[in-house]
């Protein structure tokens, strides 16, 4: 198939340019190079430089013709979205709507979207299955629900096809090393502990140590990226099959602590990594894990990489040559 991948060029979004190459699909990145780095692009793969709140561009995209589109061009800050709620108004709600009016005038009907644990808010039972129900608590949340519900009404009156995946936590890296690109300004738990064992960080601030939980931190579902990534493939390839929308919840399926996070990247790295206990970080439910029954079943996904180990040392080797080079190109 030929596919649009917006926001290609970014964290997730370069490991899923990779899976679908590998599936040998023909692929072309969309990107403003906001948060994305150039360094991230297949060569394979072309590109397009765009911005989602631009019709212009976004027309300009579809006329090539796609038989599919992969959109994962948002805002993903929780913090920021509860100061900045106009920022993910503008590019994650209306920027959605700009690429699902292109698509649908361009006559392509396949669409999978990242959505996010976020739109379920504090659970009310565990595993979170997809029935659970959705209350978020950030604004971010809130957009990428409002999304799943705008994708349903184009699939009622567009007969646009779409796979809504619920991340649960993204981490790790392409574990060939192929991929490197590092977020700037990371805000997430295994980032932060990699830069604090390169040195560029003093200690890890762990928020929060008498929640009710085996060891007092939270508990959290930690999913590698490539497994992410592989499971936009098998989504995509579902939806064209079946001519049916599908909705499905990644994760391991494995809850694990912030302090066992935290003391087994002491052992991957081999490096002593400071950590302080502080108070609880408003807003963070004790535990979240999901089931991924529903993958299983519907895409045929089954995570590889997810292993505590397998997400910290691919982690490591990106950023364990950094010596306080934190930009990459
Ligand atoms: N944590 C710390 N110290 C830090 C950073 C994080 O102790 O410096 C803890 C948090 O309190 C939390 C865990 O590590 O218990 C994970 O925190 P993250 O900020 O990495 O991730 P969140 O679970 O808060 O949220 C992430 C994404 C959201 C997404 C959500 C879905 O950032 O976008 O997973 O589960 F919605």
């Amino acid at each position: 198939m030929k596919i649009l991948v917006i926001g290609g060029a970014g964290y997730i979004g370069s490991h899923v340019v990779k899976a679908f190459l590998q599936a040998k699909h023909e692929v072309t990145v969309f990107d403003n190079l906001s948060s994305g780095k150039l360094g991230n692009l297949f060569p394979a793969a072309g590109f397009i430089s765009g911005d989602i709140r631009h019709t212009d561009d976004l027309d300009g995209a579809f006329a090539r013709g796609f038989d599919a589109c992969v959109h994962l061009a948002a805002f993903k800050a929780v913090g920021e979205s509860m100061v900045s709620p106009e920022k993910y108004s503008v590019n994650n709600l209306t920027g959605t709507i700009n690429i699902l009016n292109a698509a649908c005038a361009h006559d392509c009907k396949n669409i999978v979207f990242s959505s996010s644990a976020a739109i379920f808010g504090a659970p009310q039972y565990l595993p979170i299955d997809e029935k659970h129900p959705t209350n978020p608590e950030s604004y971010y949340g809130f957009t990428k629900l409002e999304i799943e519900r705008i994708l349903g009404w184009y699939d009622t009156l567009r007969g646009l096809r779409f796979a809504a995946l619920r991340y649960f936590n993204a981490a790790g890296y392409d574990t060939s090393g192929e991929i490197s690109g590092l977020e700037s300004n990371p805000q997430n738990l295994l980032p932060i502990i990699m830069e604090v064992a390169a040195g560029l960080r003093k200690e890890l601030q762990v928020f929060g140590k008498d929640y009710d939980t085996r060891d007092g931190t939270c508990v959290r579902d930690y999913v590698h990226v490539s497994d992410l990534a592989q499971a936009h493939v098998n989504a995509l390839e579902a939806i064209v099959k079946e001519k049916k929308s599908l909705t499905v919840n990644l994760g391991s399926e494995k809850g694990i602590t912030v302090t066992e996070m935290l003391e087994m990247a002491r052992r991957v790295t081999g490096k002593e990594i400071p950590a302080r206990y502080v108070d609880r970080r408003p807003g963070d439910p004790s535990e979240l894990y999901a089931t991924s029954a529903h993958a299983r079943e519907l895409i045929g996904w089954a995570p590889q990489y997810s292993d505590c180990e397998t997400l910290i040392s691919s982690t490591w080797a990106v950023y364990e040559h950094l010596h306080g080079e934190k930009e990459s190109k």
